[in-house]
């Protein structure tokens, strides 16, 4: 284990099991559908890979940047698009996949762009829900795993631009943060 994390909340191998039941689900919900999968850069990387190598149809696949975080541990509220979509979503089902739905100021402020530009139905696959750091109350979807109130980093998300390649989630030591 990286010596910065005090523990493990999600093992490599409970996210392909996530990957695994997650992507036959979304398969058979999407069947007669007109699938687009958004990935929400940067964290959504890992996930977006292993997830839609689960997912067994014929879909497009987007990217948009966007970021609320600014390099803290505390959401600003202010959601900045960084890069757009380079695909129109009108009449598209969007999948939105995220790493983590926590504050859902990002989810909710991209839910209803998506909405205001045309898409017939605009739903979330997240590997992780932090329910208790909602600002904005909004259920996603599709939803790995229900996280307590901690800073989590790895498998696409991280502190400071660091952590994003651990092959896990785990909980950051506070005194990472703490002595910046
Ligand atoms: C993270 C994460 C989500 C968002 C969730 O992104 O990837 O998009 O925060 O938090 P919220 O529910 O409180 O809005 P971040 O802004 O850190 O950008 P990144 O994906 O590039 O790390």
């Amino acid at each position: 284990m990286h010596k910065d994390i005090a523990e493990i909340l999600v093992t490599e191998q409970e996210i392909q099991d996530i990957c695994t039941s997650m992507g036959k689900e979304i398969a058979a919900d999407y069947k007669d559908k007109n699938l687009i999968i958004v990935g929400l850069l940067k964290g959504c990387v890992p996930f977006l890979a292993d997830l839609t190598r689960k997912i067994d149809l014929k879909f497009d696949i987007a990217y948009m940047s966007v970021s609320s975080y600014h390099g803290g541990i505390a959401s600003s509220g202010d959601v900045k698009i960084k890069m757009d979509l380079d695909i129109s979503i009108k009449g598209r089902d969007v999948l939105i996949v995220e790493d983590i739905v926590d504050t859902a100021n990002t989810i909710v402020t991209i839910m209803e762009l998506f909405k205001h530009r045309g898409a017939s139905s605009v739903k979330i696959a997240t590997l992780l829900d932090k329910p208790e750091g909602r600002i904005k109350p909004y259920e996603p979807e599709y939803v790995g795993r229900v996280i307590p109130k901690a800073f989590v980093v790895g498998y696409g998300l991280d502190y400071d631009e660091m952590y994003r390649n651990l092959p896990y989630v785990g909980i950051l030591k506070p005194e990472v943060y703490n002595t910046k």
